[in-house]
């Protein structure tokens, strides 16, 4: 027996200007956008600006930010500290391709933060840290093959783009035999016979898969938790023993950190789950929303740069991103931003609990509280095929029914939320919860009436899959 919470009714937005930009976009730009990603057809956004934990389209509407970019403004948008700071060094000039010391000062934060990564090298975006780190692991091991996770992304290069988000789970092939299944065409399927696709959270798969093929298998790349797929949770000691796993078929670690790194902990997911990988790939926070990223590692490892691996990038390490990284993980190292980020999502999840625990409607949080999901299910999920299980549709009609409300979640169940430094200040907790409250009895009503649920538009719901 579920409750409903009260109707209200949807104030309209505004979007005449974005629907003309659209068209003038859609002459020239694949989609309108320039990413897949953020093609929504005649619901694509035009942003204007942010500020804090705010971000205004080019209709004036003005939303709470709950996507922050996919994940890197971790302070805020137009946070003065770090803008203040770039400005200051980009004055000094952008680019050289010659190394300046804020590179040597991001590398030096994230050895400290991360404390076992030795040597790293920047790049400008977390597709090329992936990239480079399997080629490093490949070099490193002189094995070909990697192993990658159902359900998680890792950028948009083609070894990465295997397995990685179907709706449908019967297109990932048999349970104990998945299939490498690419997303979108183009992709030579030499490159997708590299990557074997596994099952996350199931370590007995992966000790079959060893045995048979742990010779040819240099790395296994895993972002810590299903940040693609709701911020799915490692069941407990399943990340324990995939290392010691790993180990013992000299096969590396790969910690995909691009979503989780300087966020879940100062040393991020390594740090939170009490992990030393072998590699580590960075990005998103950072730089607080500027292109940094990096890959880094064990000495070891990495030492197989600069003589025996191709790495370059003439915006590895521009002035911008560095600087942007220096002043970013600062201030993750010397204040307590983090504890606020936790703070104000589990805030958030209280008010949603309060929402929804009258309903009667099954539902849990996944992820970390800086980072989370809504799952309407009673089963915790342990990898992505589950996810196909969860009431996902209810999910992506409150995501879209938010908006008019004020408050973008990604109209898709699968990308979590993001919470920022800047949403605990004023009433932005209370005002998610109260579009949340509407968003949710908008789904709720329009299902008892029979009408179909509105379709997912976001990140991981794009047909370029094919
Ligand atoms: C875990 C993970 N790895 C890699 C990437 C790719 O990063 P980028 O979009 O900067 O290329 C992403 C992007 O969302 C990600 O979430």
């Amino acid at each position: 027996m579920t409750t409903e919470p009260a109707l209200s009714s949807a104030p309209a937005l505004n979007r005449a200007r974005q629907l003309e930009m659209y068209r003038r976009a859609l002459r020239v730009m694949p989609g309108g956008t320039d990413s897949n990603f953020r093609a929504w057809g005649e619901d694509t956004i035009y942003v204007d600006r942010g500020q804090g934990g705010l971000v205004w389209d080019v209709d004036g509407n003005e939303f709470i930010d709950l996507r922050m970019g996919y994940g890197p403004v971790i302070l805020g948008h137009g946070d003065e500290r770090v803008d203040d700071y770039v400005n200051e060094r980009m004055r000094k000039g952008v680019s050289f391709s010659l190394t300046s010391e804020d590179e040597v000062r991001t590398i030096e934060l994230i050895c400290e933060l991360t404390g076992w990564v030795d040597q790293a090298r920047m790049t400008v975006s977390g597709t090329e840290a992936t990239m480079h780190a399997m080629r490093i692991a490949r070099a490193y091991t002189g094995r070909n093959k990697i192993v990658k996770f159902e359900g998680q992304y890792h950028g948009v290069h083609d070894y990465a783009l295997i397995s990685v988000g179907p709706d449908d789970m019967s297109e990932l092939g048999d349970a104990d035999n998945p299939v490498r299944l690419t997303w979108g065409r183009g992709i030579p399927e030499q490159v997708a016979d590299t990557i074997i696709p596994a099952r996350y959270n199931n370590i007995e798969f992966l000790r079959r898969l060893f045995e048979r093929e742990g010779d040819d298998i240099a790395a296994i790349i895993v972002e810590p938790v299903l940040g693609n797929a709701q911020g799915i949770m490692p069941e407990p000691g399943f990340h324990q023993a995939m290392r010691a796993l790993t180990e013992e078929f000299g096969i590396l670690l790969i910690f995909d950190e691009v979503k989780t790194g300087f966020r879940f902990a100062k040393g991020g997911a390594a740090e939170y789950f009490g992990i030393t990988p072998d590699l580590g790939t960075y990005a998103k926070a950072m730089g607080n929303g500027y292109p940094a990223a990096a890959f880094g590692g064990r000495a070891e490892v990495m030492s197989v740069l600069p003589d025996k691996v191709s790495h370059g990038g003439t915006y590895a390490g521009n002035r911008v991103a560095a600087a942007a990284a220096v002043k970013t993980l600062e201030i993750i190292r010397d204040t307590d931003a983090l504890e606020t980020i936790r703070a104000t999502g589990l805030r958030i999840q209280d008010g949603l609990r309060e929402v929804l625990n009258p309903t009667g409607l099954p539902y849990h949080f996944t992820g970390h509280p800086s980072m989370f999901g809504i799952m309407f299910t009673d089963k915790v999920a342990s990898e992505y095929r589950d996810w196909a299980n969860t009431d996902h549709e209810l999910y992506d009609a409150i995501a879209i029914a938010m908006q008019p409300r004020g408050a973008m979640p990604e109209p898709d169940s699968r990308e979590p939320w993001f919470v920022c430094e800047a949403h605990a200040q004023g009433d932005i907790v209370d005002r998610v919860v109260t579009a949340f409250q509407g968003a949710l009895g908008e789904a709720l009503a329009a299902r008892a009436q029979g009408h179909p649920q509105a379709e997912a538009r976001g990140a991981m719901s794009h047909p370029a899959a094919g």
